[in-house]
């Protein structure tokens, strides 16, 4: 692995606080996705082959030179997971380890440095600490925790990075309850194929998918449903989300066969579906399997999974011109219960068997 083993210079972690905080103009009642920022946010410099201390300081612009190959050549990581506040008042964090090592295998891929998981963690913590009125409270919504990796070096040679910056920054985003959503099966795009990035969160991915997403909406659908790269056959995501399909007598999803993303909330649901006593299976299913299941009425339900949304529904596939339809939310059974139990957990309103909860 390119980089690997890299260390910290030092485990402390600067601080430098704020002296106007933000807080009191934000309405924690009426929050967007992502475009209000806490106070705060991490920033650690890699270079020479090792990471520098981590600070935590005022949330601000970052000066940049316009060369950096970040910008120039997509050397960009990210990650995106929640934090809770819990009925008492205290901060739950989800399954952070999970995204400080799928972090990690992202770097790896772009040929970047791993951020030590200590690095990743303490600073995070540290953010939280810092920022800790800045989590919703438990109805209103979660911190949305985005941390992200980046080649800062100035040159427009076209090679690997060899200075990297890590930030975190946070947002408070209010509850997440969608209706149904519909969906359109791309034939025009793919975003994965064998070999290339799509089980990793390169930026660059997100980049190449927003062309078929605008199609989407532009024909009337929230998003697309994404096909293998190489057959254009088989299921792989639901936009930015992990998806299920609930047949008469079996759960299925994607096997993670290197053009999937590993979502953490695919694994949590997945592990959670299997304890509620639900076959679930991983493995390949193509898009003729959901129509002829929708035809013979076995296609009960279809969801997606992911950190913002957790588990939504999708309401309608369109393929070839030809519209499944599912059955009303009202009929759904799975999503919305797997769903209850999820966001139990993070939200410490139900106990935490394996362990994904740090309170903080
Ligand atoms: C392409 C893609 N698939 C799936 C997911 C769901 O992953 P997670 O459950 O870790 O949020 C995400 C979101 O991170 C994503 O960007």
């Amino acid at each position: 692995m390119y980089l690997k083993g890299t260390r910290m210079a030092t485990s402390s972690i600067a601080i430098e606080r704020t002296h106007s905080s933000r807080l009191a103009g934000v309405d924690m009642t009426n929050l967007p996705f992502g475009t209000v920022f806490s106070d705060h946010m991490v920033v650690a410099d890699y270079a020479e082959g090792r990471w520098g201390p981590a600070t935590v300081r005022p949330y601000a612009p970052l000066a940049l030179p316009p060369s950096i190959s970040a910008l120039q050549y997509g050397l960009s990581v990210f990650e995106g997971l929640k934090a809770h506040r819990d009925a008492e008042g205290r901060v739950l964090l989800f399954r952070a380890p999970e995204n400080a090592a799928r972090l990690n295998r992202s770097a790896a891929r772009l040929a970047m440095p791993e951020v030590p998981e200590s690095l990743f963690l303490d600073s995070l913590r540290t953010l939280l600490d810092i920022d800790r009125d800045w989590v919703p409270p438990a109805t209103a919504g979660a911190l949305y925790i985005r941390p992200c990796l980046f080649a800062v070096d100035e040159s427009l040679r076209v090679k690997p990075g060899e200075r990297f910056a890590f930030l975190i920054a946070t947002c408070p985003v209010g509850a997440y309850f969608t209706g149904a959503t519909d969906v359109l099966v791309s034939e025009t795009f793919v975003r994965a194929f064998p070999g290339g990035t799509g089980d990793i969160k390169a930026a660059g991915n997100y980049a190449a998918a927003f062309i078929a997403d605008a199609d989407a909406k532009a024909q009337g659908f929230s998003t697309v449903l994404w096909l293998d790269g190489l057959e254009r056959r088989f299921v792989e995501e639901c936009g930015v989300m992990n998806v299920f399909f609930v047949f008469a007598d079996r759960i299925v999803t994607p096997a993670l066969s290197g053009t999937i993303l590993a979502g953490v909330t695919r694994h949590s649901v997945l592990t959670l579906l299997r304890e509620m006593g639900h076959q679930v299976e991983e493995r390949r299913v193509a898009i003729e399997e959901v129509c002829a299941a929708h035809d013979r009425g076995e296609l009960r339900e279809v969801f997606g999974t992911g950190t913002a949304a957790t588990v939504s529904p999708v309401g309608r596939i369109r393929y070839r011109g030809c519209d499944l339809v599912l059955p009303p939310l009202e009929q759904r059974q799975v999503g919305p219960a797997v769903r209850e139990r999820l966001v139990g957990i993070m939200t410490g309103l139900l106990p935490d068997p394996y362990g994904w909860v740090e309170r903080l």
